[in-house]
């Protein structure tokens, strides 16, 4: 509700046009908006006036005031105008159950046209069909649409609530530096040069990380922040180079402690902003579980189509297919999709090849019952005994299709498969953006091997602390080592990640060996914390939520773009300003920068 403070031409606005109700019938009031639509109709005309909070109906009448109507008649679309009024309620026959104000509309006794506008290059309406390239052109257009304006005000309710939670919850906020050294978190830096330190660059953060920790080792035990952080890296739906997190950071706790802050402020989030209730205990599921059910470090649990291991099955069969793929070290794997045979045509099959050849399978072999009639793409190469046995192993019944992988890596039989399980449904359109799926992935890899390098990388950042279990293994078997790191996933898109921290100095110095940082790289790097370490750390552990991809599926978005009021494209540029942009060189030259033509 208005204070009533503020003045336009002399006309002091009472109310927004989406908050009257019949009961405010009689009432005179003063609102100010935007004008959606103009209708003529005879001897009266109405206007549609729209502000953040909706829209209302505005009626002006020819035979009780002809200078007003006059004024009313050369309004246009999205003029802004402020009006006097008074509320009125409407005949049954001219409500309006499409609109929260259809039942009343206002009488206007004053209008003022407070600025004028021209024709907008695309109406300012939801489910509208033109460009995103060109909404995003006119960014300051699109935001004007109502769909937009509940994303961003949803948004500012979400954050709101996820303050009061980590105020509530004993977390101090403090802002971390936006010019800093670079942070390990694995994407390209943004670089800043320094004009002061000639040939010196900062780094935009990729996350507060390396602060957070010091703040721990300052003894501020719980910390929160919401950082923006920008990273340079190869953009989709999911990503944006510069994005926010919710970050925070807690002593003296393990694992269990840090994903219980996590579930609770998701309840409490869910319930503040979507009245929805989030059940705990959330799932959790170690990541080789979720890899080999699921295929995926995020798995969509929204429908089932889990991997079952078929190897032992026909590892004795005379498909060279799948014996090779199972004597070279690989496996054979397929999903069951239940019930959906009479979906999938043969060239609907094709096409689910070609997709999972563009994630480098090299087919998919398949089985199919339609009315107890069963086609199989490799039945010629196996005796009714194998075929028996794989049916029986997948429960392969009347109505079922069985889609299979094998290769040689086992990567690509579980990645393959993960995505073809989300593609599946995808196209049986069983995914329901307004079930809300959780799983806490746990027990991450420590190390990644990293083929192209033929290197270890420290899997989530080189601070993260291994299992103490799996100690013994560092040496002979790093990959066999697990992580004190956790994902939280929702409906198949990573929310967060974080971890139980490094606060031994020596692990410390182990872990940059493992992952080929000498000392002299390690010091150069990461010094400063190296030495904090040596005054002390408390044990400390930490997540941070991606703050646009928690809002794009609370929407029920598809990108973040759509949750972001000035967001980049694809190539990372920003087309209303159209940045990034050429500098003049006495810029350059103060920064002693030449760019190479
Ligand atoms: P991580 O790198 O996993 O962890 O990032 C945490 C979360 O941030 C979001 N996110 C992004 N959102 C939009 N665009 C991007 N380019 C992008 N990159 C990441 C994701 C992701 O899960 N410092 C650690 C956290 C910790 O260990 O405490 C970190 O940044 O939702």
């Amino acid at each position: 509700m208005l204070n009533m403070t503020e003045t336009i031409n002399g006309l002091k606005r009472t109310n927004y046009c989406g908050d009257l109700r019949k009961d405010d019938f009689n009432k005179e009031i003063i609102l100010t908006g935007w004008v959606q639509r103009r209708r003529p109709l005879g001897g009266l005309i109405f206007i549609t006036l729209r502000d953040r909070t909706g829209i209302i109906q505005l009626v002006f009448n020819e035979e009780k005031n002809k200078t007003l109507f006059d004024k009313a008649y050369n309004l246009r679309n999205e003029f802004i105008i402020g009006v006097k009024g008074v509320v009125k309620l409407r005949e049954d026959n001219a409500k309006n159950d499409n609109m929260e104000t259809g039942d009343i509309e206002i009488e206007v006794s004053e209008l003022r046209v407070l600025s004028q506008a021209e024709n907008t290059p695309f109406e300012i309406l939801d489910n509208i069909t033109t460009s995103e390239e060109v909404r995003l052109k006119y960014r300051y257009l699109d935001l004007r649409r109502p769909e937009m304006q509940k994303n961003l005000i949803f948004r500012h309710n979400a954050v709101r609530a996820a303050r009061e939670f980590f105020y509530e919850n004993n977390f101090i906020e403090i802002d971390t530096p936006m010019l800093m050294k670079p942070t390990p978190e694995g994407a390209r830096d943004y670089l800043v040069p320094s004009r002061l330190h000639e040939g010196k660059f900062y780094a935009l953060p990729q996350s507060p990380q390396l602060y957070k920790q010091l703040l721990m080792l300052s003894g501020f035990d719980r910390y929160f922040q919401f950082a923006r952080c920008f990273r340079d890296e190869d953009l989709r739906a999911d990503r944006q180079p510069e994005f926010t997190q919710i970050d925070f950071e807690m002593s003296f706790v393990e694992v269990d402690d840090v994903l219980d802050i996590n579930q609770k402020f998701l309840q409490y989030l869910f319930k503040k902003t979507l009245n929805y209730d989030v059940e705990l205990p959330i799932q959790r599921m170690p990541y080789r579980e979720a890899m080999s059910r699921f295929g995926s470090d995020k798995p969509d649990l929204r429908f089932g189509f889990e991997i079952i291991d078929i190897s032992n099955n026909v590892a004795n069969c005379d498909f060279s297919v799948f014996t090779n793929a199972v004597s070279n070290g690989g496996s054979v794997r397929a999903i069951n999709v239940k019930g959906y045979a009479d979906k999938f045509s043969r060239k609907a099959i094709d096409s689910l090849t070609e997709f999972v050849r563009g994630i480098r399978a090299s087919g998919i072999a398949w089985c199919k019952n339609v009315n107890n009639e069963i086609s199989c793409s490799f039945n010629k190469f196996m005796n009714q005994e194998t075929l028996d046995d794989i049916y029986k192993q997948t429960n392969f019944e009347n109505g079922d299709l069985l889609l299979i992988i094998a290769d040689q890596k086992n990567s690509i039989v579980l990645s393959s498969l993960g995505a073809l399980r989300v593609e599946i449904a995808k196209r049986l359109e069983l995914v329901n953006k307004n079930e809300f799926k959780f799983v806490l992935i746990t027990e991450f890899p420590f190390l990644d091997f990293d083929e192209e390098n033929n290197e270890y990388v420290a899997m989530h950042h080189p601070f993260t602390s291994p299992m103490i279990e799996d100690l013994e293994y560092i040496e002979t078997d790093p990959s066999r080592v697990r992580a004190k790191a956790y994902d939280v996933v929702l409906n198949g898109v990573e929310l967060g990640s974080g971890s139980i921290r490094i606060s031994d100095p020596e692990l410390q110095s182990k872990m940059f060996d493992l992952i080929g940082l000498t000392k002299e790289d390690a010091n150069e790097k990461f010094g400063f914390l190296i030495d904090a370490f040596k005054y002390g750390a408390p044990p400390h552990g930490g997540f941070a939520f991606g703050v646009d991809r928690l809002m794009m599926l609370m929407v029920g978005a598809t990108s973040l773009r759509d949750v972001i009021a000035f967001p980049k494209v694809q190539n990372a540029s920003e087309l209303m300003t159209n940045s990034p942009t050429n500098v003049d060189n006495s810029q350059l030259n103060e920064l002693n920068i030449s760019i190479k033509k």
